[in-house]
């Protein structure tokens, strides 16, 4: 699907704050004339504009607002318009404390910060609604509106006796006794056992915190409410005109919500992307930050819109640098190589005050137009409108090879208390597995275990750490290697239900047929311990934090262990089943060690490459329609050949295997 529909081009732009400049005419005026000189078609506005918009309760004032977007319009820039409910203003708060949200030690907060409302206050849902009726009546007819940005980086929960009802009447929805919810909720231990729905409270440190089953149902009822309120916000902007699409600005390594669940209440998935970029050996941030790009285009399986990353640098880590040279390209051109169609920025311009005064802007206090900064904005927006014709409506490829990444297995991996407790690090470890692929130029999709989810297209499905099974994904992957399918699954795999129970059968449960192994037990390893995965021919893989015991039941063991009372067990097997193959790795491989055996599993299964060649360490290709991003994150010069022949497109030279530090090269193949 195209994103932006009324304007089918990528987009050039970032979050703009007029309302900041009100009082500042000639700054307004000066900001058209400067987004059209860095190549700007797209503003994101009403972020934050509540208090301007509806400055008294009832009164609402669009005049500046309506300037903003008409000027805009006739200097050929388009508006992705915001619905203000990220925060709200200060006589709400004061008249109706009911808005403002309630923290997990059962406190309300008081009036400040952002993204702190109630979800579920009736008071703040129609203030909402009124707010989007109103600027959908006023401006969904606009042709400069593109998109509907609803609030702001949606996230957290609330626990006040609003909420507290709402959940209960969730659970009295999808349990309908009490007997139900006890059996789901295994509540005989430590004398849990609920016998009225009103003894029934959100997890609290101050209260009920080990009740791991009941706190998964919480972070799908957060889901819920959130997709709940999207609902209603969306609903208020279609009324006036149902074409203009939807997203919500979404966020990495996110925990609270289940995005795949989510993104199903929004039309186009859009992120803000901040990787900490140093300009030396950045291999592991850009593996991290492409996966992200991975999980975005996976959650709805189309093109997403980078709705916001740092034209420099930002002012919240604890160490905020600044891009080296050629790094705003590369990371630009690194979203749009995993399928985004927008390179947006947080923030047009510096605010004078306040907590984001020193966050990067394309504009900086000084308003200048010869700065580093706003020379790299413009050669980005120059090369998208370069590409635009080439790439926009390209189709994205499928990928040969899907890693399960599931919200709910991973709350659920986290919660639980063994291996290492509380730090299974369920992302990292999906991360380590991505890495083999990544390096080697291999695109990746990501599923989750919902119903919708289908596996037959792939060669290689990889399950790490997939704890909980849930939505027949048993069944699914038999099938898969039934019918010819690769399957590498990892320890910790198939060991509790939807409930967060543990299956009563061997691990990994209703599989290891599939596996031709079981999983007997799982050892812990210190930070300072390690072991090896050996193969028959002496290959040694390291293996760090956790073992387990494995008993064959069909499988061959490909590896076994080089130490510890385990020495010689198996650690890795392999077994045919059907017409397919899978894979059991019964321990954690360091990095190294998972590149090592995926290039060897990707090579014998001839999984495609973007470039056809082994790229040097940090260096790494992906290709989008017709074109190959060429990108060097390995803070050192690189030279290397791929076969066939390239061509440079923004250079228009032949590609001469000279691919400088923090670089991309954008490459078609020659006929
Ligand atoms: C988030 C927010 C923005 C801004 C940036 C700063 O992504 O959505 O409003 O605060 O962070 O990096
Ligand atoms: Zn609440």
């Amino acid at each position: 699907m195209n994103p932006t529909p009324r304007f089918p081009h990528f987009l050039h732009g970032g979050d703009y704050n007029p309302d900041q400049w009100l009082d500042h005419p000639e700054i307004l005026e000066d900001d058209v004339r400067l987004m059209k000189k860095a190549h700007v078609n797209a503003v994101s506005i009403g972020i934050f504009s509540w208090a301007r918009l509806e400055p008294e309760e009832g009164v609402y004032d669009f005049s500046w607002m309506d300037q903003i977007i008409h000027r805009l319009w006739d200097n050929g820039i388009r508006v992705v318009l915001a619905t203000p409910s990220g925060a709200r203003p200060a006589w709400m708060a004061e008249k109706y404390p009911e808005v403002l949200r309630v923290d997990d030690h059962f406190q309300r907060r008081h009036f400040g910060e952002r993204h702190n409302h109630c979800p579920s206050s009736p008071v703040y849902r129609q203030k909402v609604r009124q707010m989007d009726t109103a600027l959908a009546e006023r401006y969904a007819s606009h042709p400069g509106v593109i998109l509907w940005h609803i609030s702001n980086e949606f996230s957290g929960d609330c626990r006040c006796p609003l909420c507290t009802a709402r959940f209960r009447e969730w659970l009295e929805k999808k349990y309908q006794t009490l007997d139900a919810l006890n059996k789901a909720w295994y509540t005989d231990f430590w004398a849990m056992r609920y016998t009225a729905w009103s003894q029934i409270e959100p997890p609290s440190p101050v209260g009920q915190n080990s009740n791991l089953s009941m706190i998964l149902d919480w972070r799908r009822f957060s889901t819920w409410m959130c997709r709940d309120f999207i609902e209603m916000e969306k609903e208020a902007v279609r009324a006036a005109d149902p074409s203009i699409p939807v997203t919500a600005n979404l966020m990495e390594r996110f925990w609270d919500y289940d995005y795949f669940s989510l993104a199903e209440s929004i039309d186009v998935v859009s992120w803000d992307c901040y990787p900490l970029w140093t300009g030396k050996d950045d291999d592991a941030t850009a593996c991290d930050y492409a996966m992200n790009h991975d999980i975005m285009r996976s959650l709805k399986n189309q093109p997403f819109l980078l709705m916001e990353s740092t034209p420099s640098n930002v002012n919240w880590k604890p160490v905020n640098k600044l891009k080296h040279p050629g790094m705003h390209l590369l990371s630009s051109m690194q979203a749009v190589a995993h399928g985004s169609c927008s390179v947006q920025y947080f923030q047009w311009r510096q605010g004078r005050g306040n907590a984001e005064m020193f966050h990067g802007a394309v504009v900086s206090h000084a308003g200048r137009d010869d700065t580093r900064v706003f020379r790299d904005v413009t050669e980005v927006g120059e090369v998208l409108e370069t590409l635009d014709p080439l790439l926009y409506a390209a189709p994205v490829e499928t990928p040969k090879v899907c890693i399960l990444y599931d919200w709910e297995s991973r709350w659920a991996v986290e919660y639980a208390q063994t291996g290492l407790s509380h730090g299974m690090q369920y992302h990292d470890t999906v991360l380590a597995h991505y890495h083999a692929f990544w390096e080697q130029g291999i695109p990746v999709d990501f599923r989750d275990m919902r119903e919708v989810t289908d596996l037959s297209g792939y060669s290689l499905v990889i399950a790490p750490q997939l704890f909980m099974f849930r939505g027949g994904i048993e069944q699914k992957l038999e099938e898969f290697v039934r019918s010819g399918g690769h399957l590498v699954m990892t320890y910790f795999s198939g060991i509790v239900d939807e409930h967060n129970l543990a299956f009563l059968t061997d691990t990994p449960h209703a599989l290891t047929h599939v596996l031709g192994v079981r999983e007997a037990e799982m050892d812990a390893l210190f930070p300072d311990e390690s072991n090896a995965a050996v193969t028959s021919d002496g290959t040694a893989y390291p293996v760090s934090g956790i073992c387990s015991l494995l008993e064959l039941e069909g499988a061959q063991a490909f590896a076994i262990y080089q130490d510890d009372f385990y020495k010689g067990t198996p650690a890795i097997t392999r077994h045919t089943y059907g017409e397919g193959e899978a894979w059991y790795l019964g321990a954690r491989l360091t990095g190294e060690s998972l590149d090592a055996f995926y290039q060897q599993l990707a090579q014998s299964l001839g999984i495609p490459r973007a470039l056809d060649c082994d790229l040097p360490h940090g260096v790494t290709a992906h290709a989008r329609g017709r074109v190959v991003f060429l990108e060097n994150y390995s803070g050192k010069d690189q030279t290397f050949f791929p076969e066939g022949h390239w061509t440079d497109l923004l250079r228009g030279l032949p590609f001469d295997g000279h691919l400088p530090a923090s670089t991309v090269r954008i490459l078609t193949r020659d006929e």
